[in-house]
């Protein structure tokens, strides 16, 4: 079978697709059939070898897909060939075929794209997590989403919307506060902007943003906690700017405020209750359309390194899509 396989880090030019076999089932195991692959931001640090934990060389990226299902070990009774799922592992998903426990998958509803179902789970799982069970999210309150038109950023727009906050989204440029706008943002501000506070306050009347999501970090995370209104909770997702701020404690106090880390690879080991509540949740609003996973770029399989490079490059729209078939 055709993946794509890193065995440097030297350069996303260097990465290639190669001709490697078509992974066995173990017991416990089902195989895929790739259809589409997700790549987000830690996909594109992975192929680089600047994320925290290093995959051994030589490696097949990508953490989340969908397919249909290939073949079954025997004792799996859940899946059966012809079944579309989506999945994520640890790696693997930028092949035509992957085999993992079935407890890495979940059925697809038949009439969701596997474009969708591939940039589903792990951003809008993590915002749901973030903004329901560690922010208490409320009706009525404002949400502030900082790299909104990002893949966690713009599920956080419509997660927000979809519990009954007003969404101010945050991003650099018009595209990408037109693109948060176009799934639900109420308003959006150029945080780029020396004076994007300002923007915020009249925005909120002064009152400040009750939650703040935020997967950027560096200086903007500091100048949104200096914002957020008293009891606000200030969600901290990630640092795609690449700087881990450091909060002086005086700012909570004076605030009333909170900072809420949210860390998706921890949820189901720690919280399987909360998990399975939240999963469960998010696939009714799947099946039932009520939210409609943003699908961002869709590049062929053969072009997998746009994905990378775009990732790199800042200029995402939503979580980017290779498509296999
Ligand atoms: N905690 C968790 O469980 C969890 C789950 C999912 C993702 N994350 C983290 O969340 C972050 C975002 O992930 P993602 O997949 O949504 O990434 P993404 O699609 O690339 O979005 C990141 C956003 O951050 C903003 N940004 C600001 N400075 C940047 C820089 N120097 N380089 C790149 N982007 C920059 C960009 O928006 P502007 O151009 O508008 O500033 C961009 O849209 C990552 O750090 C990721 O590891 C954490």
């Amino acid at each position: 079978m055709k993946a794509v396989v890193v065995e440097n880090y030297d350069s996303i030019d260097g990465i290639s697709i190669k001709e490697i076999s078509q992974p066995g089932i173990a017991a416990g195991e089902v195989r895929v059939r790739i259809e589409a692959a997700a790549i987000g931001f830690v996909d594109g640090l992975k192929v680089q070898g600047l994320y925290q934990t290093k995959d051994p060389l030589p490696f097949v990226p990508g953490t989340e897909f969908a397919g249909i299902v290939d073949a079954v070990a025997d004792d799996v009774p859940s899946f059966t060939p012809g079944m579309p799922v989506i999945g994520m592992a640890r790696s693997g998903g930028l092949a035509e075929y992957i085999s993992v426990p079935s407890a890495a998958l979940k059925a697809l509803p038949g009439q969701v794209a596997a474009e969708a179902g591939a940039s589903f789970q792990a951003n809008y799982l993590t915002g749901l997590y973030a903004l329901s069970e560690r922010a208490y999210l409320r009706k009525g309150e404002t949400l502030l989403v900082l790299g909104a038109a990002g893949g966690v950023g713009i599920a956080a727009v419509q997660l927000g919307k979809l519990l009954g906050a007003r969404v101010i989204a945050a991003a650099s440029t018009p595209e990408k506060r037109a693109f948060a706008t176009s799934f639900g943002a109420d308003d959006v501000v150029d945080y780029t902007k020396a004076d994007w506070r300002d923007t915020l306050k009249t925005l909120t009347a002064g009152h400040g943003p009750d939650v703040i999501f935020d997967p950027v970090g560096g200086e903007v995370a500091l100048q949104a906690f200096r914002s957020i209104a008293w009891r606000g909770r200030h969600l901290v997702v990630g640092f795609a700017s690449g700087t881990i701020p450091a909060l002086a404690f005086n700012l909570p106090l004076l605030k009333g405020g909170a900072l809420l880390g949210v860390d998706l690879a921890q949820i189901q080991k720690r919280e399987p209750e909360t998990h399975a509540r939240l999963i469960a949740r998010l696939f009714d609003w799947l099946a039932s359309g009520t939210l409609k996973p943003v699908v961002g770029k869709v590049v062929p399989f053969e072009n997998f390194r746009e994905a990378f490079k775009t990732m790199q490059s800042r200029s995402a729209l939503g979580k980017m899509i290779v498509k296999l078939t």
